[in-house]
């Protein structure tokens, strides 16, 4: 294999439109996390950490054929596999499939069933195709070779790893179980790694200054006042039932590739324009709908930036992508939406860059937010906290109001300052963790960036409806006095980071 490689630097550039960069064909997975003493040809070939709980989390990387034949390589990783790639890494994706986090005891279906029952639904067609007027996949063209079909590469007892063809991407979610998501590895490794120092996946200097401001956080009347005022929860409410098509929108679903998802992007940007910010729209697969990029200049021409994100496309039951996503995540969009709405009615400026980000893609494997996060790294903006809110409704009857924080892949020191929040500005709210898996706010953990995710409930996810086509606000459980002091909490969060001062109305 390395003579190949040879051969391929030696053809030059000239010919390079027609020959495919070498497919990399071993994968490294490892269950002890990236340490300092990693080979630095590991290091430089990470391509993320994957899973919900920090005792099932799995390591990966795409080493070279030189880099796992050198001698010290794989000292000082524990349990791993390695695992042959038999596929061209250039005509898909690399997905993980993983546990979203349902209390185990409801996830009957084993991983052997799914994964038949994969294979079996991508040899039948090609599922692209997608009629809009049914909101239903169309399964009628032909047969798709043997290497156009979703290939296993990888099994283990709680996630699989599969080779997704293009085609099949915008639409792998739905091939899966509601208690399965999955996470596309980037096509390049990731930064991280490169650190001569070792594993940081984010700097310390963020956390730090994360850690400086919670140790400095008072009660401020001010914010308070903002939070309270500007956050409403009828006018939340009214956005959720736009969104889910419970009011007369038009919208039937927000799936990624569906006519809906596509006016709601126009919708969000709209509304969130009439409070001050400029929004954009940004493609960034074929196809998908866009991200949707709204941003509250800084006062003070700070070149640093705040960030708060959910994913406004959904996900339906399996084999659907009819999705009215009102928990998932239609309640995180509407949560932005009042967010915005406060910033505007109360004449806030932030002294930093602020953005309202609205993703979407993410239910075919944080595609959106991955794009979003790579493009701020090769950028070099400077992020001083990213938080995404994915389900904030939902809690079972007669529990507690509740904000959920990562169990991992999060920076703490960011979790840690949107508890103490939560205690002074929403203390109703129990704060406690979550083991729900798989929000955007990973992609900007894998480029470095201080993120964290706030989540409806501590524990498991209890949402009966949960990648669900019936996913609508009025039901038992749907909370918006939840998503309400949920939204006080980000806002207050936004308020205290990025510096405000209060004037006009915008
Ligand atoms: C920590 O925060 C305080 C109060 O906001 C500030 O005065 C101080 O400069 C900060 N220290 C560091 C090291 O950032
Ligand atoms: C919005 O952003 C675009 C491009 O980033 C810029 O050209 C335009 O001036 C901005 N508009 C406002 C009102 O800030
Ligand atoms: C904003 O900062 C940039 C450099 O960061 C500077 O070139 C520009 O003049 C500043 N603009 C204002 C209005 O202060
Ligand atoms: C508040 O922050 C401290 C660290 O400064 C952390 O230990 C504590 O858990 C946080 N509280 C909450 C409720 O998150
Ligand atoms: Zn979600």
């Amino acid at each position: 294999m390395s003579s190949l490689f040879g051969l391929l630097a030696i053809l030059g550039t000239a010919t390079a439109a027609s020959i495919p960069s070498a497919p990399l064909n071993t994968l490294l997975l490892s269950a002890s996390a990236p340490s300092a003493d990693l080979a630095e040809c590991l290091k430089s070939s990470y391509y993320g950490t994957y899973g919900g709980s920090s005792a099932s989390q799995e390591h990966i990387y795409l080493p070279s054929e030189e880099c796992l034949s050198g001698e010290s390589a794989l000292e000082g990783l524990t349990a791993g596999s390695l695992v042959p790639l038999n596929v061209d890494t250039n005509d898909g994706r690399i997905v993980w499939v993983g546990q979203a986090g349902i209390d185990p005891s409801l996830s009957v279906e084993s991983l052997q069933d799914t994964w038949e029952s994969i294979s079996s639904k991508s040899q039948e067609s090609l599922s692209i195709l997608f009629d809009s007027d049914s909101q239903k996949i169309l399964s009628s063209s032909p047969r798709p070779k043997a290497q156009e079909a979703i290939q296993l590469l990888h099994q283990n007892p709680t996630s699989l790893l599969l080779h997704v063809p293009h085609a099949y991407l915008p639409t792998i979610d739905t091939f899966l179980p509601s208690h399965l998501v999955p996470v596309a590895l980037p096509s390049e490794p990731l930064p991280a790694m490169s650190l001569a120092a070792g594993w940081e996946p984010v700097p310390a200097q963020s956390a730090k200054h994360l850690a400086n401001i919670t140790q400095h956080l008072r009660f401020s009347p001010q914010i308070d006042k903002i939070v309270s005022d500007g956050i409403e929860l009828n006018q939340i409410r009214r956005d959720v039932r736009y969104l889910t098509g419970e009011a007369p929108s038009g919208i039937e679903s927000r799936h990624s590739f569906t006519p809906g998802a596509i006016k709601a992007a126009h919708w969000i940007k709209e509304k969130v324009e009439a409070t001050g910010a400029n929004c954009t729209l940004r493609p960034f697969l074929e196809g998908f709908s866009p991200n949707v990029i709204c941003h509250y200049p800084s006062s003070l021409n700070s070149t640093e930036h705040v960030i708060l994100s959910a994913h406004y496309d959904s996900r339906g039951s399996f084999g659907s992508t009819r999705a009215p996503g009102g928990d998932d995540d239609g309640s995180g969009t509407g949560h932005l939406l009042g967010v915005a709405h406060a910033i505007g009615t109360q004449g806030v400026r932030f002294d930093k860059q602020v953005v309202l980000a609205f993703f979407a893609g993410e239910e075919q494997g944080l595609l959106g937010s991955h794009a979003y996060a790579e493009n701020l790294h090769k950028t070099s903006t400077t992020i001083l906290l990213q938080v995404q809110a994915d389900m904030l409704a939902y809690h079972a009857p007669g529990e507690p109001l509740q904000i959920g924080l990562p169990e991992s892949i999060h920076l703490p020191e960011a979790s840690y300052l949107i508890g103490n929040l939560s205690q002074i500005y929403s203390p109703e709210l129990v704060v406690g963790k979550t083991a729900a898996c798989c929000s955007d706010h990973q992609s900007f953990i894998s480029y470095g960036f201080p993120a964290t995710q706030v989540f409806e409930r501590n524990g498991w996810i209890a949402d009966p409806y949960y990648h669900n086509s019936g996913d609508l606000s009025q039901r038992d459980g749907y909370d918006f006095e939840q998503v309400v002091s949920i939204a006080k909490v980000t806002l207050a969060g936004l308020l205290t980071v990025a510096g405000y001062s209060v004037g006009e109305s915008a």
